[in-house]
C-alpha cells in the first residue's frame, strides 16, 4: 500500500522550486519573494517560505502551499493540481482522490441556477420587474435573445425575497450564505439577500454553470457601488474567472481574444455578433486568467476605456501577459465613445472590426502615450522620453523588434539610433530623468490593490516579533527576557509573544518556525506566518545592521509602553487627587517619578 502521496509529494517538492517555475522570485533574508501572480503589481510583495512551506501575497491576501498555488495559477480543480504535482515530484497516484467539497459545491451550483430562474422570472414575468425591463430594453438597447442567452434577471428590492425562496425549498441558511447569495443581518439575527434592487448578470464558467453573479444598480437615486459582485466562494475564485468565456471560446480560437472591461461591454458585442470578446470583472488581468486564455489563443487585443483606470490595466497586463509569450494589441476608442458599448450604440460591427483590425502593438502604443505626454522638441523631453521607453521596453529580446521600435523612436526624436539601442538594450537610465514618473501612470491610482494585512514598521509591536522570529536563538532569548506582556497592547500580538517566551526560555536548539507555529490555532497561526514572511531581509541580511535594528525597535516598544503607562498613571493621580486618597496618591506619583527616570 502506499504511502499518502499528498504527504509524499510535499516532502519531495520545495515550494521555491515549484513556485520559481511561475515566478521569477529573489532570496529575501530566509524568504523568496516576487511579483504575485495573482494580482497585478509592480513592486513585489509575493513571499514564499520554504522553512514553512507556503506562500502568502500581502498586496492581494493570497496565500497557501503547493497544492492551492497550481489550482489558483492554473485556474484547475484540486485532482488535476495533484496530477500536475505528482509528475513533477515523480510520485505515482494508484488511487483517484475525491475533492472533499464536492457535494456542497454541487449545492451551491443548484442555489445559483435556481437564483438565476428567480431573478429572471421576476425581469422579464413579474410586475416588480417592471422598471427594470424598461432599463434593460430600452435604456441598454438589449433584446430579448441577449436578456435570455446572458440569463439576465433582476432581484427585487425586498430584504430576504430570495432567501425566503431557498429556505422554503428546504435549503438550510449556511449553504445559502456560502453561496453567497445572502449574508447575516449585522444584527447578527437573521439573513438578508445580497442582492436587492440590481439588474442580475449571471457569472457562468466555461461549462455553463452559475458560479456567481453580478449585480448593477439602475435606479439613479441608489446610492450602493455600481456593480456588485459575488466575493470568492468554493465555485467562484474571481481571479481564474473570464466573463463570457463560455460563448466566445470558439470564436477566440479563431480569431485571438479581444478584451474589454465591464460586462455590458461583452453583451453589446455579442449582441452585435462580435463573438471573441470577453472581460475580467473589476480587477486586474491575472496571470491564472492569460493561462486559461493560452489554451484558445495567444492573440490578446485590450479594448479598454480610454480613462486612466483603464490604461493603468494595459500596463498591469502587460507585465504578465509578456512572460506568458502573448500577442499584446491595444484599441483606442475616438474620444466620443467611454467603451466597447457605447461604440456599438452608434456605430456597427463592421465598424468595430475595423478599429480591433487597426489596434496598436503595445510598443507602440507605449510610445504613443509617452510621447504624449511630453515634449519632443526639448532636449530633456527626448531624454525623458527615451527614459520612459527603455524602462517599459525592458522586456524586449527579440532582435528584430529592437531593430524596428530604435529606428522609429530615432525618427520621431530627431536623434541617433545607436543612442537610442543603447538605451533599450542596457537598460540604463539616461543621466537626470525629467521624465514622467513610471509611478505616475502606472501606479497612480492604486485602483485594485486590496490591502488585506498590514504589517507596518510603524507599529513596534508587530516589527519587534517579526525580527525576533528571525533572530539567532541566544539574541531573541536575551531580548525576549527584557520584555512582558505590557509592552505589548494588540491581544493577538501579545498572545504570540507569551507563546514564543515560552518557547524560547530554556531552548537549546534552534528555532523552527514550521515547530513553533503548531502552537497556534488558525488565525492567530496565520498570523504568526505573516510576521515570519514579513519581507524585513532590508535589515538581517547584515548581522551588524540587524542588532542596531533590533536595539532600536526594543528602545522605541519600551517607550511606547512606558509612555502608555505613564498615561494610565496620570490618570490615576487624577483620580487619587479628586477622592483625596493621599496614600494612593504618593503611591502613583512615585511610580510615575520611577518611570519618568525610565524615559529620560
Ligand atoms: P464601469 O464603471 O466602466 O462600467 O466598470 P461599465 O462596464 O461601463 O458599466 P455600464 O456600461 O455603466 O453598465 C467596468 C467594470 O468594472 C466592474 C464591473 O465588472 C464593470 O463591468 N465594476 C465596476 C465593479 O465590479 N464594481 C463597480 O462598482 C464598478
Ligand atoms: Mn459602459
Amino acid at each position: 500500500m502506499q504511502n499518502d502521496p499528498i504527504e509524499e509529494i510535499k516532502q519531495r517538492l520545495d515550494i521555491a522550486d515549484v513556485i520559481g517555475g511561475y515566478v521569477s522570485l529573489k532570496k529575501s533574508g530566509r524568504n523568496y519573494k516576487g511579483n504575485c501572480p495573482f494580482h497585478g503589481e509592480k513592486t513585489p510583495s509575493f513571499m514564499v517560505s520554504p522553512d514553512m512551506q507556503i506562500y502568502k501575497c500581502f498586496g492581494c491576501g493570497k496565500g497557501g502551499d503547493i497544492f492551492s498555488f497550481i489550482k489558483e495559477v492554473e485556474g484547475v480543480e484540486f485532482n488535476q493540481a495533484l496530477k500536475i504535482l505528482a509528475e513533477k515530484a515523480g510520485v505515482t497516484l494508484t488511487q483517484t482522490y475525491s475533492d472533499p467539497n464536492s457535494e456542497k459545491k454541487e449545492l451551491i451550483f443548484k442555489l445559483n441556477s435556481i437564483a438565476a430562474q428567480y431573478y429572471s422570472y421576476i425581469l422579464l414575468q413579474h410586475s416588480a420587474g417592471k422598471e427594470a425591463l424598461t432599463y434593460v430594453k430600452s435604456h441598454r438597447k438589449l433584446k430579448p435573445k441577449t436578456i435570455e442567452e446572458f440569463k439576465i434577471g433582476y432581484a427585487p428590492s425586498q430584504w430576504g425575497a430570495l432567501y425566503d425562496l431557498l429556505v422554503k425549498k428546504g435549503y438550510s441558511p449556511e449553504i445559502i450564505e456560502e453561496a453567497g447569495l445572502c449574508s447575516k443581518k449585522s444584527s447578527g439575527i437573521g439573513y438578508i439577500d445580497r442582492f436587492r434592487n440590481r439588474i442580475m448578470f449571471p457569472l457562468i464558467d466555461i461549462n455553463g454553470k452559475i458560479v456567481g453573479f453580478s449585480g448593477r444598480i439602475f435606479d439613479p437615486e441608489d446610492k450602493g457601488p455600481k456593480y456588485m459582485n459575488t466575493s470568492d466562494t468554493l465555485v467562484f475564485n474571481k481571479s481564474a474567472f473570464v466573463y463570457g468565456l463560455d460563448k466566445a471560446r470558439l470564436s477566440i480560437k479563431q480569431e485571438g481574444a479581444i478584451f474589454v472591461e465591464g460586462y455590458m461591454d461583452v453583451i453589446s458585442a455579442h449582441q452585435a455578433g462580435l463573438n471573441n470578446v470577453v472581460a475580467v470583472s473589476g480587477t486586474a488581468l491575472t496571470q491564472t486568467q492569460l493561462k486559461i486564455l493560452s489554451r484558445y489563443t495567444k492573440d490578446l487585443t485590450f479594448a479598454f476605456d480610454s480613462d486612466s483606470a483603464g490604461i493603468n490595466a494595459v500596463f498591469r497586463a502587460v507585465d504578465l501577459a509578456e512572460r506568458d509569450g502573448f500577442n499584446l494589441n491595444i484599441t483606442l476608442f475616438p474620444k466620443k465613445y467611454k467603451d466597447l458599448d457605447e461604440y456599438l450604440q452608434e456605430k456597427t460591427k463592421s465598424d468595430a472590426k475595423e478599429l480591433f483590425k487597426n489596434s496598436l502593438s503595445v510598443y507602440d502604443f507605449f510610445l504613443l502615450i509617452t510621447v504624449k505626454n511630453q515634449d519632443k522638441n526639448t532636449a530633456a523631453g527626448k531624454r525623458a522620453i527615451v527614459n520612459e521607453l527603455s524602462k517599459l521596453f525592458k522586456q524586449l529580446r527579440d532582435p528584430i523588434t529592437i531593430d524596428h521600435y530604435s529606428k522609429r523612436v530615432a525618427e520621431i526624436l530627431n536623434i541617433d539610433e545607436h543612442t537610442i539601442r543603447e538605451a533599450f538594450t542596457s537598460g540604463k537610465v539616461l543621466e537626470t530623468s525629467f521624465g514622467i514618473e513610471a509611478s505616475s501612470i502606472s501606479t497612480s491610482k492604486d485602483y485594485f490593490a486590496v490591502h488585506t494585512v498590514k504589517l507596518s514598521k510603524e507599529s513596534a509591536e508587530s516589527y519587534m516579533l517579526a525580527l525576533l522570529l528571525k533572530a539567532d536563538l541566544d539574541i531573541s532569548q536575551t531580548i525576549v527576557y527584557k520584555l512582558g506582556q505590557r509592552d505589548f497592547t494588540n491581544p493577538a500580538i501579545q498572545d504570540i509573544f507569551k507563546e514564543l517566551k515560552e518557547y524560547l526560555l530554556g531552548r537549546k536548539r534552534k528555532f523552527e518556525i514550521s515547530h513553533f507555529k503548531n502552537r497556534f490555532k488558525e488565525e492567530t497561526a496565520e498570523l504568526v506566518s505573516d510576521l515570519y514572511l514579513w519581507d524585513v531581509s532590508a535589515v538581517t541580511d547584515s548581522e551588524e545592521i540587524f542588532l542596531r535594528e533590533l536595539d532600536t525597535t526594543y528602545k522605541r516598544l519600551k517607550t511606547v509602553s512606558l509612555k502608555r503607562e505613564l498615561k494610565s498613571l496620570a490618570e490615576k493621580i487624577k483620580q487619587a487627587e479628586l477622592t483625596n486618597d493621599a496614600k494612593a496618591l504618593k503611591l502613583h506619583q512615585n511610580k510615575f517619578k520611577e518611570l519618568s527616570q525610565k524615559l529620560k
